[in-house]
């Protein structure tokens, strides 16, 4: 039987620019001959990605919102994830829990024990190998955003919901310092590489 592989996450406010390295990640990876899943949240499945276009674009509810992510990770894990990790395959997952912490509890103000009930009941103690947290000040983020293309729901928020986001994240860094690694955004494309490479390096 093979090992199982190892879960990573990218996670960071909207413009801190984790999706450029989504990429490296996944090819670093191949270059060690490991077999690589590339995936998003919310997405992953065919439901995950109709999901997606729900909560992306259609105005609802907060729990509403909160829900949804849920299901569609529930979806995720049974479809794609715990079925690739099975085989040996590493998955490298654009978002995963840590943005609901983030978003629905620091952005729109949900209680965390209520993502934690979430959690243990779709996840039953599963959690990321190892996090990349992309953590740019609100004010860089938003000029990245502008240089984008146009805005979906979340995109369109105020510099304050991505402060409350911003501070969600390195507050779960602070508590799981071992699983999630804090990248200052600010820097270049190259030298985040570098860390980026080490930390990869040091999951073996
Ligand atoms: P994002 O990952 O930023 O994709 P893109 O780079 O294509 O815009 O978009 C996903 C959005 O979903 C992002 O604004 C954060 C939000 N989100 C949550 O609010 N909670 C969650 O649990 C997840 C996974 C994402």
């Amino acid at each position: 039987m093979s090992t199982p592989g190892k879960f990573i996450t990218l996670e960071g406010v909207d413009g801190a620019g984790k999706s450029t390295h989504l990429d490296f990640v996944a090819d670093w990876l191949r270059a060690q001959s490991r077999e690589v899943v590339v995936t998003r949240e919310p997405g992953g499945t065919p439901l995950g990605e109709t999901l997606r276009e729900l909560l992306l674009h259609r105005d609802m509810d907060a729990d509403t919102e909160l829900l949804l992510m849920f299901a569609a990770r529930q979806q995720h894990l049974a479809a794609l994830i715990r079925p690739a990790l099975a085989r040996g395959a590493w998955v490298v997952s654009d978002r995963f829990t840590d943005a609901s912490y983030a978003y629905q509890c620091g952005g729109r103000g949900i209680a965390a024990e209520r993502v934690a009930a979430l959690e243990a009941w779709v996840q039953r103690g599963f959690a990321p190998d190892l996090t990349l947290l992309f953590d740019v000040s609100p004010e860089l983020a938003e000029a990245r955003r502008a240089a984008a293309r146009t805005a979906d729901r979340f995109e369109r928020e105020a510099d304050s919901f991505f402060s409350r986001v911003r501070n969600a994240y390195l507050d779960r860094a602070r508590a799981e310092p071992a699983r999630i690694r804090v990248l200052d955004a600010r820097q270049g494309i190259a030298a985040l590489q570098v860390e980026i490479a080490a930390l990869l390096q040091e999951l073996g």
